[in-house]
């Protein structure tokens, strides 16, 4: 199935373009993309337009809603003209996103008064966020559900037949849809995302997702594990574990005869082909134990590269963020990276830029903590106050924007020297490269990953998708490296 990725220029882009423009995203970063799933045809009577924002788990969820009203009748359309119920699956992380989302509203209004039947619902983080005040401010809306609520969803759309409003925001302690097989729309059949833990309990003061996400759960092991092992009888080579935290996932047996922490989840993934490649993201600073990182250097097949948020290079602004790690503690985790997986372990990082009281002293140890590691890629953002964080409560957003965006525009520029120079160490040498995708610009080309996550792009002479080829790599620029099959 192809996989309609749309991009539009206006929304949530993250400062730095992520280093696809080819191969998959990155699996747990508000992305600027909008996803719309594509159209099934199997002949149920009402069709079904989701188009999602935000970060993977967000693409992910749009899959478990998409299964869970395939079984209500509804085949998905991916186009709005047709479509009988309209969902926006929301991200509230940066002010943008959320602007983005009005936007699109009010352009769906436009489209609904000239057809009235059509039923629009909020599904997400901002529906979370903004619960019923949606329905109030949103006229159009006839539909508020939040990430927890999507099982009553059936419920709440006959609720709206019906001819009234419908909300549900509870959140839970225990839902992770592990039952739930995920329709795969947008899948290019070779790589997949898999849900491993939902919420999160982490209380960074800047961040919206533990009010958005609710409290961190972590899925049942064997049912990761089957899924791992579906995918893998389909077909695909690749997997993500994805989480906001995966580090501290943790699941135990309710006999407590069985404990798993994410090194063992992680060993138990790989163990499953030595064909499959698996990755995963988000790792926490203060979580990512060595267990983990010696387990990716025992097998193969977990690719290397971690994605290590460090938001900000000062102590004091990280302890602000309520992090919950400082400086030195960070450039130790860097050193235990380099130390048990060598050289050859890319890393990559968030950074906010203008957080709360941040002097230009403070700033400068972010440009000099990115010296430190020479990150392979980064994330980059300015801080954007969220309503009801610990940091809007207690703390005045005091940086002005003209500086938040001139010292976010300096750390933008210091990290594409870094993956200018990342790639150019790229060049010459050979690398294993999963084929994933017809190029962008041209169908004689394909595009995949390196272990590291570095795109590369390749004429595909008999190679086709889902190859491991190796490919050694003649050229490069910020983002991609060119290279010829060997
Ligand atoms: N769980 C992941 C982060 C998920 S949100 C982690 O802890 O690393 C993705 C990124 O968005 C964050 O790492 C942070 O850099 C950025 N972000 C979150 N809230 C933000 C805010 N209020 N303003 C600017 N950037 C923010
Ligand atoms: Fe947000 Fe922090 Fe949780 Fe990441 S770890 S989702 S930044 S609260
Ligand atoms: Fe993801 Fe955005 Fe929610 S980043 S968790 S969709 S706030």
């Amino acid at each position: 199935m192809s996989q309609p990725l749309i991009t539009l220029d206006f929304l949530d882009t993250p400062a730095l373009p992520t280093p696809a423009t080819d191969a998959a995203t990155h699996a747990h970063e508000p992305s600027g993309e909008v996803r719309v799933n594509p159209a099934t045809r199997t002949g149920k009577s009402r069709k079904l337009y989701i188009e999602s924002y935000g970060c993977q788990m967000n693409f992910s969820d749009s899959e478990i809603v998409s299964s869970i009203l395939f079984n209500e009748g509804f085949d998905t359309t991916d186009s709005l003209e047709g479509a009988d119920l309209v969902l926006l699956n929301t991200c509230s992380i940066r002010e943008k996103a959320e602007q983005t989302v009005r936007m699109r509203l009010s352009q769906i209004n436009g489209h609904k008064k000239r057809n009235p039947g059509l039923l629009v619902g909020v599904l997400g983080c901002m529906a979370e966020r903004l619960k019923s005040k949606f329905l109030e401010e949103e006229k159009l809306v006839d539909l508020v559900v939040g990430p927890d609520a999507y099982r009553d969803l059936p419920q709440l759309i006959q609720q709206v037949d019906g001819g009234q409003k419908a909300v549900n925001v509870l959140l839970s302690r225990e839902e992770t849809y592990a039952d739930i097989t995920p329709v795969r729309l947008n899948s290019n059949g070779i790589t997949a995302f898999i849900s491993i833990m939902r919420g999160c309990d982490n209380m960074c003061s800047f961040c919206v997702v533990p009010f958005t996400r609710g409290r961190e759960r972590s899925r049942d092991a064997h049912s990761i594990v089957q899924e791992a092992r579906d995918l893998v009888a389909q077909g695909y080579k690749e997997v993500t574990l994805l989480g906001q935290n995966v580090d501290s996932y943790k699941w135990a047996a309710d006999d407590g005869s069985e404990q798993v922490n994410f090194a063992q989840l992680l060993e138990r993934v790989a163990l499953i082909s030595p064909e499959l490649r698996v990755r995963f993201s988000t790792s926490h600073p203060k979580d990512i134990t060595d267990e983990v990182l010696h387990t990716m250097a025992r097998y193969d097949n977990i690719c290397k590269y971690i994605h290590l948020p460090a938001q900000s290079g000062n102590s004091r602004v990280l302890a602000l963020m309520n992090r919950t790690y400082d400086r030195p503690w960070y450039e130790e985790r860097v050193q235990a990276i380099r130390r048990i997986l060598g050289e050859d372990c890319a890393i990559s990082t968030d950074m906010i830029s203008g957080f709360c009281s941040e002097t230009e002293e403070e700033h400068q140890d972010t440009l000099s903590l990115m010296e430190y590691v020479h990150y392979d890629m980064a994330y980059m953002f300015f801080y954007s106050e969220r309503p009801g964080t610990l940091a809007a409560r207690k703390l005045e957003d005091d940086v002005p924007l003209e500086v938040k965006k001139r010292r976010l525009a300096e750390v933008i520029a210091l990290q594409q020297q870094h993956s200018r120079l990342r790639n150019l160490r790229g060049v010459g040498q050979v690398h294993r490269v999963l084929a994933e995708n017809f190029s962008k610009r041209s169908d004689e080309h394909l595009s995949g990953r390196n272990s590291q996550n570095q795109v590369v792009i390749f004429p595909k002479k008999h190679y086709k998708k889902g190859d491991y080829v190796d490919v050694l790599v003649h050229e490069s620029t910020t983002n991609t490296l060119l290279g010829e099959a060997i």
